[in-house]
C-alpha cells in the first residue's frame, strides 16, 4: 500500500485507513486482530478508533475498540504505526436512544481526562492523531485548543484533527493557532459516499464531506480529508436491492446505474470503484475502510490499484447531476 504524507507534517500514513468502529463489538477480539494483521501486513499503518465505540451496540460500553487495539500493540513495533482516536463523543447518559443521549463534549478538563483514559486502553504511551469527534458549537473552539497543545507539549499526542465540522470553523481554528501558536489540525474526518443523502435526511452529529471543504483543503494543501462510512454499510454489495429511503433519489438510482456498468467495465467491483473514486478527489482523501470478514478488507485494499481516467472522473463526477 502506498503512504502520503498527513497534512503537513512530514507523517507517512498509508493511502488506506482502517476503521474499526466495531471492534470488540460486533467483531470478536480475534476476528478484529486477524483484520488488523491482515491490513498492516499488506502494508497498511493508519488506524481508526474513538473513546466511544461502539457504546450504542448490545453490551457496549465504548471502551471496546481501543481496548482490542491496545491488546494487538503489544505485539507491534509501536512506531510503525499511526494510531488516531477521538475525544468529545462518549456519552455520559445513554439509555439506547442516540436521540436523547448526553455526549461528554469537548470541555479542556474533559479532553485531558479522555486521553488520559485512551491511552490507558490502548496500551501505549502517546495517541498519533487526536480528534475532536464532533465540532460542538457550545464548546469555545479555544478551549479545545488550548488542551490538545498541552498533550502535544506532554508528548500525549502528536497531531490533531477534527470531525464532523464545516470548512469555515477549520478555518477559524487554524487562524487561532496561528495567532496563539496553538496546535493546528492536521486532518478533518467527514461522512463521504459516491451516493447523496437526501437534504431531509437524519444525519445526527454526523457532516457531510462537501465540495466546499475539498476545495478548501485543496486550495490549502495543509490538510488531509478522511472519509468515513464510503460503502454504506455494504449497500453497494447488494446492487439489485432498491436504496434506502435517505438515500432514494433518481439522483442516486442513476449514480448506482453507473456504477454498475462502469465496475463491470474495468473490471472491479462496485465498492471498489467507489473507493477509488473518493480516492480520486481534487484534494487527498484517504477512505476509512472497515469490514467484519478478511475477505471484505482484501476487497476494499483492492481500490487502490483501480485507476480512473480523467474521462471516467468527469463521468462519476456528472451523474445524476
Ligand atoms: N468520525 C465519525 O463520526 C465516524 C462515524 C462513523 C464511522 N467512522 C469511522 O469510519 C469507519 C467506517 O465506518 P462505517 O462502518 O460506517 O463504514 P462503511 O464503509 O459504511 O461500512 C463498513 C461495513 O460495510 C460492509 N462491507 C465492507 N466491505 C464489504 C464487502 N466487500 N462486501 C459486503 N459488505 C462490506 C461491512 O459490514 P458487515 O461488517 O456488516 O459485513 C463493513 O463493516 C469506522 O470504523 C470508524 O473508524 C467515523
Amino acid at each position: 500500500m502506498k503512504k502520503v504524507i498527513l497534512g503537513n507534517t512530514g507523517e507517512l500514513i498509508s493511502e488506506l485507513c482502517l476503521g474499526t468502529m466495531y471492534f470488540g463489538t460486533k467483531v470478536s477480539p480475534s476476528e478484529s486482530h486477524a483484520l488488523l494483521d491482515h491490513f498492516n501486513q499488506a502494508g497498511g499503518n493508519f488506524i481508526d478508533t474513538a473513546n466511544c465505540y461502539a457504546f450504542w451496540r448490545d453490551k457496549g460500553v465504548g471502551d471496546e475498540s481501543e481496548n482490542v487495539i491496545g491488546q494487538w500493540l503489544k505485539t507491534k513495533k509501536r512506531d510503525s504505526l499511526v494510531i488516531a482516536t477521538k475525544c468529545g463523543g462518549r456519552p455520559i447518559n445513554y439509555f439506547g436512544d442516540l436521540d436523547t443521549v448526553q455526549l461528554e463534549g469537548l470541555s479542556y478538563d474533559t479532553i485531558i481526562e479522555s486521553v488520559e483514559n485512551s491511552l490507558i486502553r490502548l496500551d501505549t504511551d502517546y495517541i498519533d492523531i487526536l480528534y475532536a469527534h464532533i465540532d460542538f458549537m457550545d464548546y469555545p473552539i479555544e478551549e479545545r485548543l488550548i488542551a490538545f497543545t498541552k498533550l502535544k507539549e506532554q508528548g500525549k499526542i502528536r497531531f490533531a484533527g477534527i470531525s464532523n465540522t464545516e470548512s469555515w470553523r477549520v478555518e477559524q481554528s487554524q487562524n487561532l493557532s496561528k495567532i496563539h501558536d496553538y496546535i493546528t489540525y492536521s486532518c478533518v474526518q467527514q461522512k463521504f459516499s459516491y451516493l447523496r443523502p437526501k437534504r431531509s435526511a437524519d444525519l445526527w452529529v454526523q457532516k457531510l464531506l462537501n465540495d466546499e471543504m475539498i476545495h478548501y483543503a485543496e486550495d490549502d494543501n495543509y490538510i488531509t480529508l478522511l472519509a468515513y462510512s464510503t460503502l454504506l454499510s455494504g449497500l453497494f454489495s447488494r446492487p439489485g436491492e432498491e436504496l434506502p429511503e435517505d438515500y432514494h433519489t433518481t439522483d442516486n438510482m442513476q449514480r448506482m446505474a453507473l456504477l454498475k456498468s462502469l465496475a463491470e467495465a474495468k473490471g472491479c467491483t462496485l465498492n471498489q470503484l467507489v473507493l477509488s473514486w473518493i480516492m480520486h478527489q481534487k484534494a487527498k482523501v484517504i477512505p476509512i475502510i472497515a469490514g467484519s470478514k478478511v475477505e471484505q478488507i482484501e476487497e476494499s485494499m483492492g481500490a487502490a490499484g483501480v485507476k480512473l481516467n480523467e474521462h471516467e472522473i468527469m463521468l462519476m463526477n456528472k451523474a445524476g447531476e
